[in-house]
């Protein structure tokens, strides 16, 4: 049985300061911080508003975002901030389970510091404007976002738990969903590189890039998948041959909730039985034969 006060902790959320100093949180129900270690505002910037590029749309043009997993708010500070700086006007729809981390975050002046108080305002107005639709993303996407969204959406932008500790908004089902919200030139931007998660992408019609990255320990920053190609774009990357071979890989075998109420626990059992029958390379080969880690910043994304 459990008791009141492991209940609690199971579901804490504990403040913490991320690289760059920025405020995070760590979450004990799902056992991953907020953001990467090299900093939530910085993150927020390199793997979310650069792989954007904001600089394409003409300043005075609505930008239309969907933002899955607002947490604490620190990626739509971000992108407030980034649409000022390119004279767009921002239509924005946030998809969040948990009231508790944007509480959390305005409350706390570590958070606050970072920003001004035009962009904090600007923030909590967003989060009572009827725009931030709370509760499991998954039955919003199904109906709680408004219909004439679909094939109009500049910006999607995915930011859930790794797919590993929260299978349930990386699904197959899911990124279709999200693929058929995006314009005929829109992005869906993550800072996820897991092949079963490309693999989706790509089977929901989407091209994709990496988010390329300075650090020689990481592959890259994460993934842009979009209707059009995007290599021309200077600021992605084409997938290298290792990264296009591990979506063939057992690695690229889609978590699927076709009912989209599938927990945690019952969507990794169901995948793992699918990479049993998958007729690719198994993920330890692909593994072998690129020289990828199993452990540490080189290890393959799951
Ligand atoms: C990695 S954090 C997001 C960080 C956030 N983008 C930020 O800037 O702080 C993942 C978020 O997903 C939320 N979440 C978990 N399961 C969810 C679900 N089924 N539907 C919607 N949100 C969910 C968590 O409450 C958490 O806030």
């Amino acid at each position: 049985m459990t008791s009141p006060g492991s209940a609690a902790e199971a579901g804490a959320l504990l403040p913490l300061r991320s690289g760059d100093g920025s405020f995070s949180l760590h979450s004990a129900a799902f056992g991953e911080a907020f953001h990467a270690d090299r900093g939530a505002v910085r993150e927020a910037v390199e793997t979310f508003v650069r792989p954007s590029a904001l600089g394409r749309y003409d300043a005075g043009r609505r930008l239309r975002v969907v933002e899955l997993c607002v947490g604490t708010g620190t990626n739509t500070l971000a992108l407030l901030q980034a649409c000022d700086d390119h004279g767009l006007t921002l239509d924005w729809w946030g998809l969040e389970l948990d009231p508790r981390p944007l509480q959390l975050a305005l409350a706390s002046d570590d958070f606050r510091r970072p920003w001004d108080a035009g962009r904090l305002q600007a923030l909590e107005a967003l989060a009572t404007s009827g725009r931030l639709l709370w509760g499991d993303a998954r039955h919003s996407l199904a109906g709680g976002l408004p219909d004439d969204l679909r094939g109009r959406v500049d910006l999607v932008w995915h930011d859930a738990f790794s797919p590993r500790r929260c299978p349930q908004l990386w699904s197959l089902e899911v990124l279709q969903q999200l693929a058929a919200l995006l314009a005929p030139d829109g992005r869906l931007v993550t800072y996820c590189a897991a092949a079963a998660v490309r693999a989706g992408l790509q089977q929901a019609g989407l091209q994709l890039a990496s988010i390329p990255c300075s650090d020689p320990d990481r592959w890259c920053h994460g993934t842009v998948a979009s209707p059009v190609e995007l290599e021309h774009d200077p600021g992605l990357r084409a997938l290298t041959p290792m990264e296009r071979e591990h979506l063939t890989s057992r690695a690229g075998e889609p978590y699927r909730d076709p009912d989209g109420r599938g927990e945690a626990p019952a969507l990794l059992a169901a995948r793992d039985l699918a990479q049993r029958q998958h007729p690719g390379i198994s993920t330890g080969a692909w593994r072998r034969r690129w020289g990828v880690g199993t452990g540490g910043p080189t290890a393959a994304p799951q």
